[in-house]
């Protein structure tokens, strides 16, 4: 098959033996995978995939499994291929109007999303949700899901308010939340203290402009407040079904939109990389064998 392979900090595309499903693994046929910030770190030689998983890169993929049918899975790692092993317990179905490029992106980002504002940060109906970086792959999907629970949803970012704000979502970020998601981190992190309504919770996913920030416990201990940080691609299989399941369940009931950017084919995966790192992107970038 056809993979992306990292050389020297860069993504090459080439020839790899086929991947061998073992016990609970189904083989897919892939139509369209994701990037995601863990490809740009690990190209960068700065995020090893876990034991046992493969060097190629990519954490979701859509496609077709040997029984026909139309699958997008949760990774850790192999999807920007043309074959790809996924554990029959991360699989969820691609719904009819669901392209295969929106497809490709959408398990990563909403499966973290899913996990990090409803299990993690208990977000119900009613309260008031803050996303900081929402233009991006997990904050749009954080927007429609704190949305479709019933959340008022705030999004922070530094472009695209106009597309946010056509998903449902305001851009004044003045005011007091229950949840904040975080996904930026840096200087944000000491920000979203002095924002935490009474007994708010901020949940941190993401700190690419920064992993350090002083904090002052005073409003955490006067908001009753937490702060608690999560990452999916290191959890085990049973964990990752359990993330999928609840995931599932809430799609059952509910219908989500994934933005794609810019799709690039396989073999121009680099300069799908690039465009990643480039910014200014609203949701998505995906490769398609
Ligand atoms: N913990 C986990 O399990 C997990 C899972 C998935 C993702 N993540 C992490 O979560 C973060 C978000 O993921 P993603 O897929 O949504 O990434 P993404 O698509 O690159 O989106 C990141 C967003 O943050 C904004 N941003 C970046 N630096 C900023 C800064 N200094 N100030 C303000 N905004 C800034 C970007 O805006 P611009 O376009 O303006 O730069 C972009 O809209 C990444 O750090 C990713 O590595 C963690």
């Amino acid at each position: 098959m056809r993979a992306a392979t990292i050389v020297e900090g860069r993504i090459e595309v080439e020839d790899r033996p086929d991947p061998v499903p073992g016990d609970g693994e189904v083989l897919i046929s892939v139509r369209a995978a994701g990037i995601n910030g863990a490809d740009l770190a690990q190209r960068a030689g700065r995020y090893p995939p876990p034991a046992g998983a493969t060097d190629v890169p990519g954490l979701e993929c859509a496609g077709e499994i040997a029984d026909g049918r139309r699958v997008m899975a949760l990774l850790s790692g192999g999807g920007q291929a043309e074959l790809a092993v996924a554990h029959e317990t991360h699989l969820l179905p691609v719904s009819d109007g669901m392209g295969w490029d929106e497809a490709g992106g959408f398990v990563e980002v909403f499966a973290t999303a899913h996990d990090a504002l409803f299990t993690q940060a208990e977000l119900s109906a009613g309260e008031r949700l803050l996303v900081n970086g929402a233009a991006g792959g997990v904050g749009v999907a954080a927007v429609q899901l704190g949305l479709a629970a019933g959340a008022t949803v705030t999004a922070s970012a530094r472009h695209h308010h106009d597309a946010l704000r056509a998903l449902g979502a305001d851009t004044d970020v003045d005011g007091e939340y229950d949840v904040i998601l975080e996904l930026v981190g840096g200087e944000n992190l000491t920000t979203n203290l002095g924002r935490l309504a009474l007994r708010g919770r901020i949940s941190v996913i993401g700190t690419g402009a920064g992993s350090r920030a002083e904090i002052e416990f005073g409003y955490l201990t006067r908001k009753r407040g937490r702060i608690h940080g999560s990452t999916l691609r290191s959890r085990t299989v049973e964990e990752k079904a359990q993330v999928m399941a609840a995931l599932g369940a809430f799609m059952a009931e509910h219908a989500f939109h994934v933005p794609v950017e810019e799709t690039f084919p396989l073999e121009r995966t680099e300069d799908a990389y690039e465009r990643f790192r480039a910014g200014n992107k609203f949701g998505k970038i995906v490769v398609c064998p």
